[in-house]
């Protein structure tokens, strides 16, 4: 397991990396809206090519918490409502500065968030010298954003949803080494998206006919995706990430009023997996809450899987991913450099 734990000792300053993930078995609609628990459970892969790295200050002379992502000041209060829950763990009352940086372009689907508020609890719970176990950081990620709870640990991931807070966690089903996958990324388009996955998904349970019969059915979706994980059944897992997408994309078009997340070149790229495979090459696509196509495909595949990829019309950039190990602390003075 990886060791993810914050510093014991207070140095009022840590910076930590986490990866994105992409899930294979999707989440989409909350149990709880105040603690922020998934209605359904989840199965993603740790991505090692996307991550973000974050450092943050407590500082008694702060007036309020900074955030900066890149350089742009950008106000968070999901940010602010975190760091207060490790302000309380952790006894203390400064304001925080948060300075964060993402490899990849943010809030177009390539799962900015689950990989920025992973490395935000790890280094606010190194900064505040707060003992946290792995699940505990990920029960306090999910408070965050319920994908980054995955992106503390590396391989797969599954997050339980549950009745309670305390039950809904993350843990490593397989360490990436354990079955070494790649992930072709194609980038059809770096805005920002419109509809915010948790702004998405509240309309979706609300309005989306469908809604019932995903929530009832994850169950057997998730012990499908366990079992080929299990059985490192390339097929299977395959086809289970492509369902999964394809359902919870319809539970998107279902909703009123629709969420399309797609453009041209999202569903052309979905045609164009869908053509390796009849040709022989096993690739399978899968899509979050935006127009880019992460395909899932074996390592010596990689290749020749992105530089198909490259070639649809509207493809910006691809790249290629293996699986990733869990979110840790970069720098801590009082132990140093922590894998
Ligand atoms: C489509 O984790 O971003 O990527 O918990 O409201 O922050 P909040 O939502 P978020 O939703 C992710 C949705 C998804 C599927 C997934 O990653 O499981």
């Amino acid at each position: 397991m990886d060791d993810i734990s914050g510093s014991a000792q207070p140095s009022g300053t840590a910076s930590a990396r986490a990866h994105s993930n992409i899930a294979l078995a999707k989440y989409w609609g909350k149990r709880d809206v105040e603690f922020n628990i998934p209605a359904v459970g989840s199965i993603s892969v740790t991505l090692e090519g996307l991550h973000t790295e974050t450092t943050v200050s407590f500082d008694p002379a702060l007036g309020r918490d900074e955030l900066f992502l890149g350089d742009v000041e950008a106000p968070s209060d999901r940010v602010s409502a975190v760091l207060d829950l490790v302000r309380h763990l952790g006894d203390i009352t400064a304001f925080a500065r948060v300075t964060s940086h993402n490899n990849f372009p943010t809030g177009a689907g390539l799962a900015s968030s689950a990989s920025g508020f992973a490395a935000l609890v790890v280094a606010a719970c190194g900064a505040a010298g707060v003992d946290a176990t792995p699940r505990e950081l990920s029960i306090l990620a999910r408070r965050g954003s319920a994908s980054a709870a995955r992106s503390l640990f590396g391989g797969y991931v599954e997050l339980h949803s549950a009745a309670t807070s305390d039950e809904s966690y993350a843990e490593q089903l397989l360490e990436g080494a354990a079955w070494p996958l790649s992930v072709v990324v194609a980038i059809t388009d770096v805005a920002q998206k419109t509809v915010s996955s948790t702004v998405g998904m509240q309309a979706t349970s609300a309005s989306s006919p469908f809604y019932g019969a995903w929530v009832s059915t994850a169950g057997t979706e998730l012990a499908l995706v366990r079992d080929a994980i299990t059985q490192r059944d390339f097929a299977t897992l395959g086809e289970r990430t492509e369902h999964s997408c394809l359902a919870l994309h319809s539970l998107m078009f279902t909703t009123q009023p629709p969420l399309i997340y797609w453009n041209s070149a999202t569903v052309a790229l979905i045609h164009a997996v869908r053509e390796l495979r009849a040709s022989g090459l096993p690739a399978y696509f899968t899509i979050d809450a935006g127009p880019q196509v992460k395909v899932l495909c074996q390592p010596q595949d990689a290749e020749a899987v992105a530089a198909a990829l490259a070639d649809v019309d509207g493809v910006i950039e691809t790249r290629i991913s293996a699986l990733g190990g869990g979110a840790h602390l970069l720098t801590s003075p009082a132990h140093g450099a922590r894998k």
